[in-house]
């Protein structure tokens, strides 16, 4: 134990036996001799939690008892365990595999986000093209080789979700540094060759939310749409950042220029919240005033583009109504508003927020098509 840690650890004792002497009435929570609402409850309890305390065997805390040397000096260890499990010097399997702030508590905000509770890994049970970014083993194995999504030989016949396993190195050195990321190189895209996204810690999230597909070279100025998936698939928002995957190219929007690790900064905040939903305290730090993402009622805008165009595609019989390309034919113009619509509305699914001026750009090029 350090010098600091055990002036800590002897305030903590100090204010246990404080609680014992005074004898205030206890909460229930735990223990059954320690009531609710007390000044000290909080304490007992938290020290319950991270197994500094136990209480006896018969389930009561004890709080006007006496405290023994020998239990003190149990304290004393409990609190050193207690500290090494929250460092960066982790060494055992119960300092990790007890704890609520490292595994069961992220665990559960895991449980929570799509990453936990979607079925889309299945997708990489038979098929070598989706098992790079579908499936979590196969992922490590794809980062490992340093192969690209659309290199992997092979699908993962026991496929896992996007889980603890796909994105920490857990279970290497079995010490905190367990909890880097397994990549966080610069993505070049694969199918968008020459631009490289380089987003800080972000890069991980972008090795798989990364364009699939690019919009087709045109032939006589006509494009053919040949599937109902015309599009860039499914997690092309680490491109819109970057101003591209739209059928058109545009500029990086100061979210990738100024964040600094981009997808994780905003979506995980400084708490690394592992439901991965969007933290709107992240963008206060930049947008003061903000109370949603709709800044500067950006996503309301983006959303009537969306509507306005997704109105001449269907009348132009280009869409159906439930979001599917219709196959054919069409001058670039018009492929590119088809692709361009489904890139926003079906794809990236920020409404504006990940690049405002890039995706208002794109919509209003695709309503151009139809214009006259
Ligand atoms: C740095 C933290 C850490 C340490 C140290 C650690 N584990 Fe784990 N362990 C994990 C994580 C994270 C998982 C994955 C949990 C999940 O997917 O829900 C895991 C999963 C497991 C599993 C479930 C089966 C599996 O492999 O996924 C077992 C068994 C296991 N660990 C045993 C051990 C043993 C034995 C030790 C000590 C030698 C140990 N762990 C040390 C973090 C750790
Ligand atoms: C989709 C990727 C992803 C998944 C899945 C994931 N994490 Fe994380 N985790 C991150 C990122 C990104 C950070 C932030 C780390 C950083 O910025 O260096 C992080 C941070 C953490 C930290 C804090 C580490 C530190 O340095 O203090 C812990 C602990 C952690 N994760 C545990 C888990 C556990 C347990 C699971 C499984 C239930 C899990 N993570 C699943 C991406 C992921
Ligand atoms: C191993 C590939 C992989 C990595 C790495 C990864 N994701 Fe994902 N992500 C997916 C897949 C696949 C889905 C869809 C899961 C499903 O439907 O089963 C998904 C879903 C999501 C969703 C939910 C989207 C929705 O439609 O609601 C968000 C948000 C998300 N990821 C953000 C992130 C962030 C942020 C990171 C980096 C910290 C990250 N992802 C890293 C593959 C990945
Ligand atoms: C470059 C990585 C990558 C590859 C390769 C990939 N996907 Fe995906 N896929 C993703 C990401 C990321 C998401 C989640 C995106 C989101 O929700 O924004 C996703 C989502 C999906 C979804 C939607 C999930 C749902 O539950 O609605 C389907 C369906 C899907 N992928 C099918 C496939 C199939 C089939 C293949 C192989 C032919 C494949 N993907 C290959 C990255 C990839
Ligand atoms: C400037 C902050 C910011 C950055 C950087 C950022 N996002 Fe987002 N993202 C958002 C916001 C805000 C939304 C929209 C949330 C809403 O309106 O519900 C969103 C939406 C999404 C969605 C759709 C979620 C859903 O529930 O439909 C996915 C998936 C996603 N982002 C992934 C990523 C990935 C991957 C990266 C990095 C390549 C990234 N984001 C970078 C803020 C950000
Ligand atoms: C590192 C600083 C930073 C962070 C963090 C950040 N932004 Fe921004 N954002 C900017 C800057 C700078 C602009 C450009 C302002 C301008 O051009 O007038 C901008 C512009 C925007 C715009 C366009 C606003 C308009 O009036 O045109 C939206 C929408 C937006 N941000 C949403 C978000 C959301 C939502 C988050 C959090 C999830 C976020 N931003 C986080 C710096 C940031």
């Amino acid at each position: 134990m350090t010098r600091r840690k055990r002036t800590s650890m002897i305030v903590l004792l100090a204010v246990v036996a404080l609680l014992i002497i005074a004898g205030v009435a206890w909460a229930a929570g735990v223990f059954p001799d320690v009531l609710d609402g007390g000044a000290h409850t909080a304490a007992i309890e938290w020290a319950a939690e991270n197994d500094i305390v136990q209480g006896y065997g018969n389930g009561y805390f004890g709080p006007y008892d006496n405290i023994l040397r020998g239990q003190a000096a149990t304290m004393f260890k409990n609190y050193d365990a207690y500290l090494k499990s929250t460092a960066e010097g982790t060494s055992t399997c119960s300092d990790c595999h007890n704890d609520t702030t490292l595994l069961t508590g992220k665990a559960t905000a895991w449980g929570m986000s799509l990453h936990g509770t979607g079925t889309a890994f299945d997708y990489a049970g038979g098929r070598a093209a989706c098992a790079g970014c579908h499936s979590g083993g196969a992922f490590s194995a794809m980062v490992a080789a340093g192969q690209n999504p659309d290199e992997v030989t092979a699908g993962d016949p026991n496929p896992t979700r996007q889980d603890c396993r796909a994105c920490h190195e857990i279970h290497v050195t079995f010490t905190g540094a367990d909890w880097a990321l397994e990549t966080t190189a610069p993505v070049e895209f694969y199918a968008i060759p020459g631009t490289t996204f380089d987003g800080g810690a972000g890069n991980l999230c972008a090795t798989c939310h990364q364009p699939r597909g690019a919009f087709p070279a045109a032939v006589d100025g006509m494009v053919k749409v040949t599937s109902t998936r015309f599009g860039p698939h499914h997690g092309p928002q680490s491109a819109i950042l970057r101003g591209t995957g739209g059928a058109t190219t545009g500029t990086p929007m100061v979210h990738y220029t100024m964040v600094s690790d981009t997808c994780v900064t905003c979506h995980m905040g400084s708490g690394a919240n592992h439901t991965f939903n969007p933290n709107i305290a992240t963008c206060k730090t930049c947008h003061g005033t903000a109370t949603n993402f709709n800044i500067g009622d950006t996503q309301t805008e983006v959303q009537a583009l969306l509507d306005a165009l997704e109105a001449k595609l269907l009348a132009a019989n280009m869409l159906t109504a439930d979001g599917y390309a219709v196959v054919g034919t069409y001058t670039a113009a018009k492929a590119g508003a088809l692709w361009n619509w489904r890139t926003i509305s079906i794809e990236d699914k920020s409404l504006g927020v990940h690049n405002p001026a890039y995706t208002k750009a794109l919509l209003n090029a695709g309503l151009a098509a139809f214009a006259g």
